[in-house]
């Protein structure tokens, strides 16, 4: 038997942008042509992009063919039912969404998304076909508490808790500290390798070797002129980019940062 300790996996950098509410239908068509046509300089590098649902569809029709994920920013975890507002995992995959995005900060901090949502969240999707990302992120008071290891071990504990081993590996996890998100202020390097170790150590915990396979992305204020020193950490296999995804131009060039690791 061939020694599986010994074998390097290979992660393929992922950079997903997060548009949150910023752009109408033509500006979203606009961007994806754009970036349809700049593709080619990022081939090593998987991209996706997460736009408002009035758009998802408008987007997925122009990159989903091309192999570029396009991701709702949350859905809900029932099938279908009285939920008025809300959408399911099924009508995303009707719409074209390749993924989800679950657990982001803002959807936690306004919204009131629990783990306990995120754990029937992850397992939905998945069952639907879709690409999860689960955000995870300590606050600034947790940090200043020295509780941040905890914190992200309990909210990849809960997101992930129905997810079985074999499925794990298309599950990806975004370590966005809450201090760093649209603030200016990004961890650094440091910072975020030692929190994606930490984080695979419990991926470890409960799933095995899968946890090698799994992409740990950073996000909080990153830009073109700081990707490539953050995408240095060996557990940093990409990016979920806000401000910065909403100009083209800008996302290619986080995106050939992750291409010097
Ligand atoms: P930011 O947002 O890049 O604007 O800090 C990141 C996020 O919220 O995903």
């Amino acid at each position: 038997m061939p020694d599986v300790t010994d074998q390097i996996i290979e992660r393929t950098p992922l950079v997903a942008g997060n548009w949150k509410m910023f752009k109408l239908r033509g500006e979203a068509r606009a961007f994806a042509h754009a970036l349809a046509a700049g593709l080619d300089q990022v081939d090593e590098v998987d991209l996706a992009i997460c736009p408002p649902l009035t758009c998802l569809a408008d987007v997925a029709a122009i990159l989903a063919p091309l192999g570029v994920g396009v991701l709702a920013q949350t859905a809900h975890q029932a099938a279908s039912g009285a939920f008025t507002g809300e959408v399911s995992m099924s009508m995303l995959v009707d719409a074209g969404a390749t993924g989800v995005l679950l657990g982001h900060s803002e959807r936690r901090a306004l919204y009131g998304e629990s783990d306990g949502a995120l754990a029937e969240k992850v397992p939905a999707a998945l069952a639907a076909g879709l690409e999860p990302i689960l955000c995870v992120g300590e606050s600034e008071a947790e940090r200043d508490a020295g509780v941040t290891e905890e914190r992200l071990a309990e909210q990849v504990r809960h997101g992930l808790a129905g997810v079985a081993s074999s499925l794990a590996s298309d599950v990806v996890i975004a370590y966005e500290p809450v201090w760093a998100i649209g603030t200016g202020r990004t961890a650094t390097p440091a910072i975020a390798q030692a929190a994606h170790a930490h984080i695979r150590a419990v991926l470890e915990e409960l799933f095995g070797a899968a946890a090698d396979e799994m992409r740990i992305l950073y996000g909080g204020s990153v830009k073109p002129a700081n990707a490539a020193e953050l995408f240095a950490g060996p557990d940093v296999d990409g990016a979920l980019v806000g401000g910065a995804s909403l100009a083209v131009g800008d996302l290619l060039a986080i995106a050939a940062g992750a291409l010097a690791r």
